[in-house]
């Protein structure tokens, strides 16, 4: 095998758990309990979760508030389960206080150039079925390996972690889960290892998963009506493996999906030179410029990863444009868009990267020179939907355009991991494009709805531009 020059990286992690220490607590009862589910007494445990976490998110319950199950008996083990995943967790007791846990770590992320997967007896495979039959070995396609998996963002969800266990069960309860796929594949099936209480290692085979999901241990899947990731835990992987092999065979489109994220790092990172760069590699989809880039684009998030692992303070800047995105994201999964025709998330991130970058110039005074430079590398990547592809991803029928949407997309963001009280928090840019350091220091702002309104109606102009209309 051919080894690429690029050194390995080492992630040191460390994690607490529960995440956040709560500041209330939620007291469950058993009236909730029965006055939501019709028949308690003959409900499956599948049933009870859900009903726990549909009512926790009806109630906008957030991190901080801690879920009291010491009333419910028998079902408490739900609830238990239920806060363990909610939000990527909160915090939990019956009678007596909860335990905290921590645990901490490290692993590496090692690059290569092509892909080399050995057959271990010991290991449960999850395999993404969209990578091409010859870039992986054929046992992978054996019945025993594990599971092949078509990713899409409606199957992101508890039925199919469901599945995947059903299978590691059938298959003997392996300790160790190989993953290896884009970032839908690992973010579920990490979540089902995790859950399952295996060790878990990762081969990102897209650029989005490369540069980004294989990153900093937030695993999940998504829990409409109530939005994107919004069930999960933190776990990270013992190894990750990068073979830049699996850049050869990546639609064009789901490269740019990738090119999205890798501009939201060079933003981090206020790097000029990078964001052109990016952009131009992207329009020319030059995978191997952008693979000499990789090192660097994923020590822009591990650096803040080991800073704020449990997204307390500074890891919600790796959010920046992800509020609108996973609005947008919502909204397509809420509206019923068929498989093919939803909004990627490379592509709900660069526009959600555009219209922050808007919201700051036109409310936080990001200064004209950056905010242009933002714009113009996404516009040139290629990786800003048109209108009608946006208008068609959204699901949006009849005369309902994208004007109309923006109150639906509005109340979307503010059922996003950071919102709080209501009132949805936005990451944005400072003057020098910074991030702005919120009330109390914390990494988000409130933004008025008038602001976001009127960001929101240039960016549907914007995108069909040829110009940078500010
Ligand atoms: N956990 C995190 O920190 C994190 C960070 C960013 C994004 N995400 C999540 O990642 C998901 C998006 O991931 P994505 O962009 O990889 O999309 P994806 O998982 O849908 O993969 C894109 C497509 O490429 C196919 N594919 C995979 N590898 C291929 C290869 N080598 N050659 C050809 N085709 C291949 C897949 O089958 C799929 O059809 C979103 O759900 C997002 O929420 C997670
Ligand atoms: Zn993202």
């Amino acid at each position: 095998m051919q080894q690429s020059k690029s050194a390995p990286i080492q992630i040191q992690w460390r994690m607490q758990y529960p995440p956040i220490q709560p500041k209330t607590w939620h007291r469950w009862t058993m009236k909730e309990l029965t006055s939501g589910i019709a028949d308690l007494t003959k409900a499956k445990g599948s049933e009870v979760l859900e009903f726990f976490l549909s009512r926790a998110f009806h109630l906008n319950l957030d991190r901080h508030t801690g879920w009291d199950l010491t009333e419910l008996g028998s079902y408490a083990d739900s609830g238990a389960l239920g806060a363990t995943i909610f939000r990527r967790g909160v915090a939990y007791r019956v009678g007596g206080s909860q335990d905290s846990l921590l645990k901490s770590g490290n692993y590496w992320i090692e690059f290569c150039q092509n892909v080399s997967l050995e057959k271990r007896d010991e290991c449960f495979y999850v395999i993404d079925s969209g990578i091409p039959a010859e870039l992986l070995p054929a046992w992978t396609r054996e019945a025993d390996a594990g599971v092949r998996f078509t990713p899409f963002e409606s199957v992101k969800n508890m039925e199919t972690v469901r599945k995947f266990t059903a299978e590691w069960l059938r298959l003997g309860r392996k300790k160790h889960w190989i993953i290896v796929g884009g970032g839908i594949c690992s973010d579920t099936a990490a979540f089902a290892a995790d859950l399952a209480g295996c060790s878990f290692e990762l081969y990102p085979s897209t650029l989005l998963a490369m540069v980004d999901a294989c990153v900093g241990g937030k695993t999940g899947v998504n829990f409409p009506p109530y939005g994107k990731n919004q069930l999960g835990t933190f776990a990270f992987p013992t190894e990750v493996t990068v073979c830049l092999q699996f850049l050869d065979t990546l639609a064009d489109e789901e490269f740019r999906c990738g090119v999205a994220e890798a501009i939201k790092h060079a933003i981090l990172a206020r790097d000029a030179a990078k964001l052109s760069k990016l952009a131009k590699s992207s329009a020319s989809a030059n995978r191997a410029a952008i693979s000499e880039m990789l090192v660097e684009l994923i020590s822009v998030k591990s650096t803040v990863v080991e800073i704020d692992p449990d997204e307390r303070g500074q890891r919600a800047t790796l959010n920046l444009g992800h509020t609108l995105a996973h609005a947008l994201e919502s909204l397509a999964a809420n509206n019923g868009s068929g498989e093919a025709d939803q909004i990627r998330h490379g592509y709900a991130v660069a526009l959600g990267l555009a219209f922050v970058t808007k919201v700051s110039m036109s409310g936080f005074g990001l200064h004209k020179e950056t905010g242009v430079q933002i714009l113009s590398a996404l516009k040139s990547s290629g990786c800003i939907l048109s209108s009608v592809k946006l208008r068609k991803g959204l699901a949006l029928k009849g005369d309902d355009d994208l004007i109309k949407a923006w109150p639906r997309i509005s109340a979307l963001t503010t059922q996003d991991k950071k919102s709080q009280g209501g009132l949805s928090e936005w990451v944005v840019l400072t003057r020098n494009g910074e991030i702005l350091r919120g009330k109390l220091g914390s990494w988000t702002n409130q933004v008025s709805s008038e602001l976001l309104a009127d960001a929101w109606k240039w960016l549907i102009t914007w995108i069909d531009g040829t110009d940078h209309q500010l």
